[in-house]
């Protein structure tokens, strides 16, 4: 939901800051703030909307500090204005606090730290958080409220600073962690120290990057690229400081813990833009490489081979996810009942947890997410784990939350995906789910009419075929509609489905998917003259019967736009994109790519960043 950063070392530490939240912009763009030690000082500065109106503000600015905490925020409480930007200060102005995540019971401890004397002045669950750890400091170093109310009233003429011990922070530090319920991931620092950064992780993502004589933290890899090669994910209920050269991470009972520091492949040219004009462009190209990295590097490490057949003699099986993940979920419950016979409950991660759904200890649980952050979806694997469900996720960020509570991960090799509109992760996610099928029809001696080769090869089909110009008219027509509907049947319904969200979430068109056959059941009452339609047909065997719809639209004057191979059709519709032919249970690693391009071109021709779509973030860390 936000991203967060700290830099401590012998660099400048607010331009290295800056430019690690650059890379962390797309978790939240509402507002950007940075908070350096200046000697004995803590300075802050924060700036709305996105992370640039920080940068220029500061740009001219040289700020020889070593030592920064940054933060680029999407809003959970609290309106997206200066006074909720983070980062955000205790009441007697000793520490400065950037958070990612929701602190549940904030209103309880604000009411508390009240009674307590403490003013607010933001709406956040931030400001309690740093309130908190303030009171906790106090508790321990009564004198420090006296020398801060004096220090406060002398305009910080005094410059001097009270140093308190780490171990008395650590612990002041602890004892916020276990009053606060629910998620964050903090950084925390303290005036007068210019030479330390404190942080907390429960359930927000947060990780330490390893330097040369300077240490990182952040919300993930993507912003440390470049920067470092070795990675330590802090684990749920850690806390602890780095140094220019030392790092201490402490287990929830205080206990010093041996670190083990992974590197992480990400090569810095995957999370720059290169020659594209934006992440989305780049990575709707990149989706086939997706497709065909992911398939590799699952048969090259015998991923599933390492799940045991046993579990897949008596089950059930259950998928949730949440958005485009949950998309790729549809398609895999249509596949598995297709081709194995095998029923799948599948939901939204939101619903399924509240469903008093029906698993036990021989259900089967597949999760589905990018990021392995998503707090919808995170809940419903401690749900699962919970009645003793064996779990399994499809993840693409290697160290994720969910890979540490799952107990088996399947990953997609999408690389990082910087845009908030996934695209080629959808497709590793299709990729590695197609694969789970052939692994699972093996186990089962079913045969099947496809396996990876075959998904590579369909995939490579559109590889090099540019829709943009193809979609240009489409593009200008659309634009300016304020619905769009999407039909099909089938395979093509699910794909419908996940075009949809992609047009709407980066154009801000209202879009609404809907199978073909449901038109008559009320929908059709929306169709006037003139209305877009995109209709997707690529199943042969349900071809007349979505024909016979795009007639029912053709008569009320709609104006149907088909994506489809069967070139027969031209004439019949308003305007063909042709696709390419594939076996029909394949058709999705066809007809994706030219919805994701009318998608990205529609964003572009409205003026609006498709990287960035308003309201949104890449990473939804809160329920
Ligand atoms: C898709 O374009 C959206 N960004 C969103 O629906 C996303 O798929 C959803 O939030 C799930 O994210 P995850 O895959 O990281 O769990």
């Amino acid at each position: 939901m936000c991203g967060i950063v700290g830099y401590i070392g012998d660099r400048l530490a607010v331009p290295n800051a800056l430019n690690c939240l650059k890379a962390l912009e797309y978790r939240g763009y509402d507002s950007a703030g940075v908070a350096y030690a200046d000697g004995t000082e803590l300075k802050i500065c924060k700036m709305v909307g996105k992370l640039e109106n920080l940068t220029s503000h500061l740009k001219n600015k040289i700020i020889p500090s070593s030592c920064a905490i940054g933060h680029t925020r999407w809003a959970t409480h609290g309106e997206p204005n200066k006074q909720n930007a983070h980062p955000h200060a205790d009441y007697y102005k000793m520490l400065a606090v950037v958070h990612n995540g929701i602190i549940e019971n904030y209103l309880e401890l604000k009411n508390e730290l009240e009674k307590k004397g403490y003013k607010f002045y933001s709406a956040t669950d931030t400001e309690v958080f740093a309130n908190l750890l303030s009171f906790y400091l106090i508790e321990q170093n009564p004198l420090l409220k006296g020398y801060y109310a004096v220090r406060n009233t002398m305009h910080n003429t005094l410059h001097s600073t009270y140093k308190i011990d780490e171990k008395c922070i650590i612990k002041a530090l602890h004892s916020v962690v276990l009053k606060c319920k629910g998620s964050f991931a903090v950084a925390v620092l303290m005036r007068g120290y210019d030479d330390v950064i404190f942080f907390a992780k429960n359930k927000s993502p947060l990780i330490i990057g390893k330097g040369e004589n300077e240490n990182f933290i952040a919300s993930d890899t993507p912003a440390l690229i470049g920067c470092c090669k070795k990675f330590y994910s802090i684990k749920d209920g850690e806390i602890g400081y780095i140094t220019k050269d030392r790092i201490a991470v402490f287990d929830e009972n205080l206990k010093v813990l041996k670190l083990n520091f992974k590197t992480v492949n990400i090569r810095p040219e995957q999370v720059i833009l290169g020659n594209y004009s934006h992440f989305m462009e780049k990575e709707i190209e990149q989706g086939a490489d997706s497709v065909t990295e992911t398939i590799n590097r699952i048969e090259q490490m015998k991923i599933l081979e390492r799940i045991s057949p046993k579990i897949f003699d008596n089950f059930d099986l259950h998928i949730t996810a949440c958005g485009t993940a949950l998309h790729a979920g549809l398609i895999a419950k249509c596949v598995i009942e297709d081709k194995l016979k095998i029923p799948v409950d599948l939901d939204y991660a939101s619903e399924f947890r509240y469903k008093k759904p029906l698993i036990s200890s021989k259900s089967i649980c597949l999760f589905i997410s990018q990021s392995g952050e998503t707090a919808d979806t995170l809940s419903c694997v401690e749900l699962s784990n919970s009645v003793g469900a064996t779990t399994i996720a499809f993840t693409n960020v290697a160290g994720s939350r969910m890979e540490s509570l799952v107990d088996y991960i399947i990953p997609t090799s999408a690389g990082p995906e910087i845009a908030v509109a996934s695209t080629k992760a959808y497709m590793a996610q299709l990729a590695a789910i197609y694969q789970f099928i052939e692994y699972l029809a093996k186990i089962k001696g079913i045969t099947i009419e496809f396996s990876s080769d075959s998904v590579k090869n369909a995939v490579l089909k559109n590889k090099y075929i540019n829709y943009y110009k193809e979609l240009e008219d489409v593009v200008q027509e659309i634009k300016d509609e304020e619905s769009v509907y999407f039909i099909g049947r089938g395979i093509d319904y699910l794909l419908s489905l996940e075009g949809a969200l992609k047009l709407k979430e980066v154009s801000y068109i209202h879009c609404e998917a809907m199978p073909a056959g449901e038109l008559k059941h009320g929908s059709l009452a929306l169709v006037r003259k003139d209305c877009f339609v995109i209709a997707i047909l690529t199943q042969k065997e349900l071809y007349d019967k979505t024909l016979n719809n795009i007639y029912e639209l053709n008569s009320r004057g709609a104006k149907v736009i088909l994506f489809s191979p069967f070139k027969e059709l031209r004439n019949i519709v308003y305007k063909q994109i042709l696709i390419p032919e594939t076996e029909p249970v394949l058709s999705p690693f066809v007809a994706m790519k030219p919805l994701q391009c009318l998608a990205y071109a529609t964003a572009i021709a409205r003026g609006n960043d498709p990287d960035k779509p308003r309201n949104l973030a890449k990473s939804v860390t809160v329920e």
